[in-house]
């Protein structure tokens, strides 16, 4: 067994399976999302990964509004980040989320699950259930893929380095998808945290940088928009710059190309357009100003 070792590492690192650490919970993306009618975690030490749904009201948790969503065909399947549009009604009760499988080829996936039962029926919430999912056969192991969904939980965009694609809650059967250097102004972006607004989103993350002496990733801060087609578009960015003599200056961040909690980002827009940004690597919480009815800008 012990020369075995060896050589699965090798034939791991050829063909850059993803074999996720599942003692982290929080690794990887966003493993809870919630709105004002109910909550959705994923729970990826279960195969297949399970999802938690929770109905409001949130003080006084009722085992009675909790139950438990086995999707069958996330066996294998790694769940980086769930999602739901904050402003989905009601009645509007479905979630997103986005993924990859775990040691073999079927590549990234994104999915949908709409619950349509009433509140008052009976959980575990077997039946009422529709699941939808969508591979990019075409990805490969993708360290960053993050999930951004509208206001309104219509449109769920996936965004990595490789790709970024566009899920509609309303046509599940089909997924559009585009190569990452279509959209990022700089090819090496790699996006660690994003959020949508009804006009504009914000994604935060990497871009590398190397000349003969040192290599290094530095982070960026990008405003999207989004075009008649609806697909996202980069209309600003900014770079942070770390004060000169300070520990921050001193970073090269020369291991950002492999998944670390450290770098781990986040991202927030509010109704007046007031958008925070954190990168807890740098200690650092940015705060800009969009325009909402012009959002060309983002204002440090
Ligand atoms: C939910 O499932 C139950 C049991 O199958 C069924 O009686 C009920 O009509 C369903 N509700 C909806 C909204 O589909
Ligand atoms: C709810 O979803 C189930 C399963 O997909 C489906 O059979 C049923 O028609 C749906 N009911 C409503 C009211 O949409
Ligand atoms: C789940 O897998 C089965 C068998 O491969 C397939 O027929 C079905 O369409 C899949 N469901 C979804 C929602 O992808
Ligand atoms: C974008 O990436 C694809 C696939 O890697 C490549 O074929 C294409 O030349 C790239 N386009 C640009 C503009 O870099
Ligand atoms: C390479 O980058 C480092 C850090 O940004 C800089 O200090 C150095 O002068 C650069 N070297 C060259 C040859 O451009
Ligand atoms: C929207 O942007 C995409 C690039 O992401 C481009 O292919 C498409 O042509 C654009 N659509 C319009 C109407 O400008
Ligand atoms: C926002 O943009 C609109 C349209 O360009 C402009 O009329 C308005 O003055 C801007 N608001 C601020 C606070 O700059």
């Amino acid at each position: 067994m012990i020369l075995w070792l060896p050589i699965l590492l090798f034939i791991d690192h050829l063909t850059g399976d993803f074999i996720p650490n599942k003692n982290d919970y929080d690794a990887y993306g966003s493993k809870t999302a919630f709105n004002d009618h109910f909550l959705v975690q994923v729970q990826n030490d279960k195969n297949p990964s399970t999802f938690l749904l929770h109905f409001a009201p949130y003080e006084n948790i009722e085992e009675s509004l909790e139950c438990f969503i086995y999707f069958p065909n996330l066996t294998n399947h790694y769940v980086h980040s769930v999602g739901v549009g904050r402003r989905q009604t009601q009645t509007e009760r479905h979630f997103f989320f986005v993924g990859e499988s775990v040691n073999d080829q079927v590549g990234a996936f994104i999915g949908l699950v709409k619950y349509n039962g009433t509140e008052k029926e009976s959980l575990p919430c077997s039946l009422n259930l529709s699941y939808h999912l969508q591979y990019l056969h075409s990805s490969h192991y993708q360290k960053h893929y993050i999930l951004g969904v509208d206001p309104r939980g219509l449109i769920a965009y996936g965004f990595s380095n490789e790709f970024v694609l566009i899920f509609e809650a309303q046509s599940t059967d089909t997924l559009e998808s585009w190569n990452g250097n279509l959209t990022w102004p700089d090819a090496s972006f790699v996006p660690h945290a994003v959020d949508i607004s009804e006009k504009f989103g914000v994604i935060a993350g990497f871009i590398y940088r190397a000349n003969s002496t040192n290599q290094q990733y530095d982070p960026v801060i990008y405003l999207i928009n989004f075009n008649s087609s609806g697909h996202p578009i980069v209309v600003d960015e900014y770079k942070p710059v770390a004060t000169p003599g300070t520990w921050q200056a001193l970073l090269t961040n020369s291991d950002a190309n492999t998944y670390s909690a450290k770098y781990d980002m986040s991202a927030s827009i509010n109704e007046n357009g007031d958008v925070l940004v954190g990168m807890q690597f740098i200690n650092r919480v940015f705060l800009f100003a969009v325009n909402i009815t012009n959002p060309i800008n983002l204002t440090y």
